[in-house]
């Protein structure tokens, strides 16, 4: 996903062919070799996957199916709250296990029937234009590691709760749905750099971050907002702006941080006839027009 991809550990392949995941020093499973091992392994098969082939299951221990436990609970208080009916609408139709952590070829196998989006396991890194490209495909690149389970309310990388939590719920509505396909279009159809930059920061502030008025309410949608326990809680007291292409497609942000500006649509409509059809229409003229402050 898009810059997060920074934010991903790097994965090596070392002569031997062994694969190691290079966690950060701060990462809080830095010291646990057993985690560090479970780590390799899975980005290991991940590496391995070919599309089209059944993705291979990852050994989650214990700890690490109560922390998908934990954390569901606690996702599923605050978007009977704070996320829009869309998000869950698409949560309902997908009927994601609570206590125990889905692989991944189970969430494709739901999710497949319902909108034609598939799963495909990422090591790591996948590059933007892939990345965006398969959603045109409706394939959707996901982690499988889980956070350490020593904070199971903090991560400083996507995991598996923020991929299928956050997303697969969205990708089970036919509208975002809909959205996804239709960023993937744009990002295949640009053909310059800032282009899918653009392209992919518009995704960024809306199927990300993206909140939403309902019922004189602000909810929402985006898939880090309603994986984040933190961000659920915080995202209504950010700086909230008008639904804006030429502001989401040039505002900085900066991911090791809650993100504090946030762009607000107002209905379900207008996210799909600004957004949707800004994906379905945008070239790389458009995009250049409107990356240029206006004045
Ligand atoms: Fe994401």
């Amino acid at each position: 996903m898009f810059e997060e991809a920074q934010y991903l550990a790097p994965v090596t392949v070392r002569a031997d062919g062994g694969v190691e995941v290079e966690l950060a020093h701060g990462h809080p499973g830095f010291a646990d070799s057993a985690y560090r091992e479970r780590r390799n392994r899975i980005a290991e098969q991940a590496l391995g996957h070919t599309v089209g082939a059944p993705i291979a299951d990852v050994a989650y221990t214990d700890e690490e199916h109560e922390v998908w436990r934990v954390v569901s609970e606690e996702l599923g208080r605050a978007h009977r709250r704070f996320a829009t009916a869309e998000y869950l609408h698409g949560t309902e139709r997908l009927g994601l296990p609570a206590d125990r952590i889905p692989q991944l070829q189970e969430v494709s196998d739901a999710l497949a029937p319902l909108t034609g989006f598939r799963y495909l396991p990422a090591a790591g890194l996948v590059e933007l234009r892939e990345f965006y490209g398969s959603l045109a495909d409706s394939y959707f690149h996901s982690t499988q590691y889980v956070r350490h389970h020593s904070v199971p309310l903090y991560t400083p990388e996507p995991d598996v709760i923020h991929e299928v939590i956050g997303h697969a719920n969205a990708l089970a509505s036919d509208r975002f749905a809909a959205l996804y396909r239709l960023a993937g279009q744009a990002a295949r159809r640009v053909e310059t750099h800032e282009a899918l930059e653009f392209v992919s920061k518009v995704f960024w502030f809306t199927l990300e971050f993206g909140v939403m008025t309902e019922v004189g309410e602000t909810k929402a949608y985006g898939a880090g907002i309603l994986s984040s326990f933190g961000e659920t809680r915080e995202f209504r007291g950010m700086n909230i702006r008008p639904l804006d292409l030429a502001a989401m497609g040039t505002t900085p942000y900066d991911i090791t941080r809650y993100q504090d500006t946030l762009f607000l649509a107002e209905s379900m409509e207008h996210l799909e006839d600004v957004v949707g059809t800004f994906w379905a229409t945008c070239d790389d003229d458009t995009t250049a027009r409107l990356a240029v402050p206006a004045g």
